[in-house]
């Protein structure tokens, strides 16, 4: 039986991928996670699901020792990693941080990889890596070149970066198959939830959200008093930034999709993958349909435009349609705030 490595898997992403592969393969997983961001709730859901299968290590990434007897003990056949800070606003006030636990943590996980033999490594990265691309009338492609504004964005282009080159050094003779999957916005809740009690569903938790979706979603159950449109003079129809929303259930289904597509490829050594849905919406356009869904009204604040957030991010998703079996099922903005409502009453 295949053993995977998840860093991260208490978090939003890592916890629905895990849940994926635990219900579409026979994989053992163990899961790194400091619990900087992740919850036990989410662990403990999935090894309530799944009992035996999963294991969850309580180590921070920057401790080598610990990591490196995890590596000794362990063969792993592949790592997922996921673990990572993600907030664009707070990388602009902390950007030393961002290098630290996303770049330089990366870098130390892939060298051990390397040097035990790990056959795959799939990366969580970001649309944040292209930063403001002009004039795109068919989306950003994987080819479009890499500008972040942020150190976020540029945490991850740096991190991608090692990790090519990285593979380049050995000439790879390690056989390590590189997927660097570059998330668009990520939203929703696992379809698998049904009649919500306690601990007994996955969503996103979150101690301090700041992804759209979420933050609407607790004014519009009162965890919150009011939120903010970030510029309303943005060069788009309504003045509001355009992201690429897509369903969670469907993320987590492209890294199963990626990881098969790995395995079955000979003679690529690694191969970068947008993961969107390919159309967008606008802050503007988000909030209303929240409003409309929930039938609840909240107060939302005009402010001026963040640092760092780039008018509109829409991905050129044929590549993976192309090489990949992925085929996702819940591209629609209803159904993305449906789930996403539903968990989020649960966490009232
Ligand atoms: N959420 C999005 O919309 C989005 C979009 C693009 C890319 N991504 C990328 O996806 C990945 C997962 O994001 P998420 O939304 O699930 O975030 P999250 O905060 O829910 O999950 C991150 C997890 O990593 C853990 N972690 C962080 N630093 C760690 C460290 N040093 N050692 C051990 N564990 C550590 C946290 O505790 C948490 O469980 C990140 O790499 C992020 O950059 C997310």
């Amino acid at each position: 039986m295949e053993t995977i490595l998840i860093t991260g898997g208490c978090g939003y992403i890592g916890s629905h991928t895990a849940l994926h592969f635990l219900k579409y393969t026979d994989k053992k997983i163990i899961i790194i996670d400091n619990l900087s961001s992740g919850f036990l709730e989410n662990f403990n859901y999935l090894d309530k699901k799944y009992p035996n299968r999963l294991i969850l290590e309580k180590i921070d990434l920057s401790d080598l020792v610990a990591l490196e007897a995890l590596f000794k003990k362990q063969k792993f056949d592949a790592l997922l990693h996921f673990a990572a800070a993600l907030s664009v606003e707070e990388s602009m006030h902390m950007p030393l941080w961002y290098y630290q636990n996303n770049t330089i943590n990366t870098t130390n996980i892939f060298k051990l990889c390397l040097k035990y033999g790990v056959e795959k490594f799939i990366f969580s990265s970001t649309a944040a890596v292209y930063g403001e691309p002009k004039n795109l009338d068919n989306g950003i492609t994987e080819d479009t070149n890499l500008m972040p504004i942020n150190p976020y964005g540029a945490s991850k282009m740096m991190s991608e970066r090692i990790l090519i080159d990285g593979l380049m050094d050995i000439q790879n003779k390690i056989g390590l198959k590189l997927g660097i999957l570059r998330y668009f916005n990520v939203a929703g809740a696992s379809m698998d939830n049904q009649n919500l009690t306690k601990n007994d569903g996955l969503g996103q938790r979150s101690k301090n959200a700041t992804h759209l979706i979420k933050v609407a979603l607790e004014c519009a159950t009162k965890k919150r008093e009011k939120m903010a449109i970030f510029g309303t003079n943005y060069p788009t129809k309504d003045g509001t930034c355009i992201r690429d929303y897509i369903h969670i259930d469907d993320l987590a289904s492209a890294h199963l999709c990626v990881y098969d597509y790995l395995d079955s490829i000979e003679n690529r050594e690694f191969e970068i993958f947008n993961v969107g849905y390919g159309c967008g919406h606008s802050v503007k356009e988000v909030i209303e349909n929240i409003k409309l869904i929930t039938k609840k009204d909240f107060c939302v604040e005009l402010k001026p435009p963040r640092l760092g957030d780039p008018a509109k991010l829409i991905g050129n998703v044929e590549k993976i349609f192309k090489k990949t079996k992925w085929k996702p099922k819940f591209n629609d903005l209803e159904t993305i705030i449906k789930s996403a409502y539903e968990w989020e009453c649960y966490l009232s």
